[in-house]
């Protein structure tokens, strides 16, 4: 694991993309997160497309998750936040990417649909945020590293964290979510997870700074993976 420390996020993701673009051609498949961790990183990305450097016509695209309970439609659906944080800035084709689905009627199915998908997929960088207790993708502490696919109940303190976008009211925040598994996301060939603020800093320190693999610290897992890169700013360096 490669453990990179940074003044800002800004410096941070601009190193991650220098990391990311040594790690794909341009017939990769990449893992991509949402939240406010990834959007400078989703900028740089931009900004070196339009600057003609980069094309996404032959990439694909897996997200790690999406809220149940709320349309596509929602300004904080998944599958908006990647339209106008990503792909409506560059030419990737709208079919290859994939956001889970989570507002089909038959939610059994789609969470099988995207299994499939994933089964017969191979992520070769997934980006990753962080949260607070640990959580990868929406993975919530307790969740078994061998996780598929699933349903997750969102843990009352990720609801809480997440009540920034929604009008800082928790009753309006999705309680639950669908979340690739801890075992989709050990599949990639390369991970890149950026962690930013304080707030990181404790999940930061069960990563780097302990021996600690325990499914009640879902990112713990992470240890076990052949290639990962961890960059912070400082304010989630757990040396602070
Ligand atoms: C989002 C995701 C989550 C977030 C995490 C941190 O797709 O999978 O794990 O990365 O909750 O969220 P932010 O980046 O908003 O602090």
């Amino acid at each position: 694991m490669k453990y990179l420390v940074f003044e800002t996020k800004k410096e941070a993701s601009k190193e991650a993309y220098k990391i990311l673009k040594s790690l794909i051609n341009e017939n990769s498949t990449l893992g991509l997160a949402t939240g406010s961790t990834p959007t400078d990183l989703y900028e740089e990305m931009i900004k070196d497309h339009k600057e003609g450097n980069y094309s996404y016509k032959n990439i694909k695209s897996y997200n790690l998750d999406e809220y149940v309970g709320i349309s596509y439609d929602h300004p904080e659906s998944y599958h908006k936040f990647m339209d106008v944080n990503l792909f409506d800035h560059i030419d990737i084709d709208k079919n290859n990417t994939h956001v889970p689905d989570a507002s089909a009627e038959n939610l059994d199915q789609a969470l099988e649909n995207y299994q499939n998908e994933l089964n017969n997929t191979t992520i070769d960088v997934q980006i990753l945020g962080l949260g607070g207790n640990g959580h990868i993708g929406f993975n919530e502490p307790g969740t078994p590293f061998n996780s598929g696919v699933h349903v997750i109940d969102l843990k009352e303190e990720t609801i809480k964290a997440n009540s920034r976008f929604f009008n800082n009211d928790v009753n309006l925040v999705p309680k639950q979510a669908v979340t690739m598994g801890i075992n989709d996301i050990m599949k990639a060939k390369h991970i890149i997870l950026l962690a930013f603020g304080k707030e990181k800093k404790a999940a930061i320190k069960n990563l780097i700074d302990s021996d600690i693999v325990d499914e009640s610290i879902p990112c713990t897992v992470l240890k076990k993976h052949p290639s990962v890169y961890v960059l912070v700013d400082k304010e989630a360096d757990f040396r602070n």
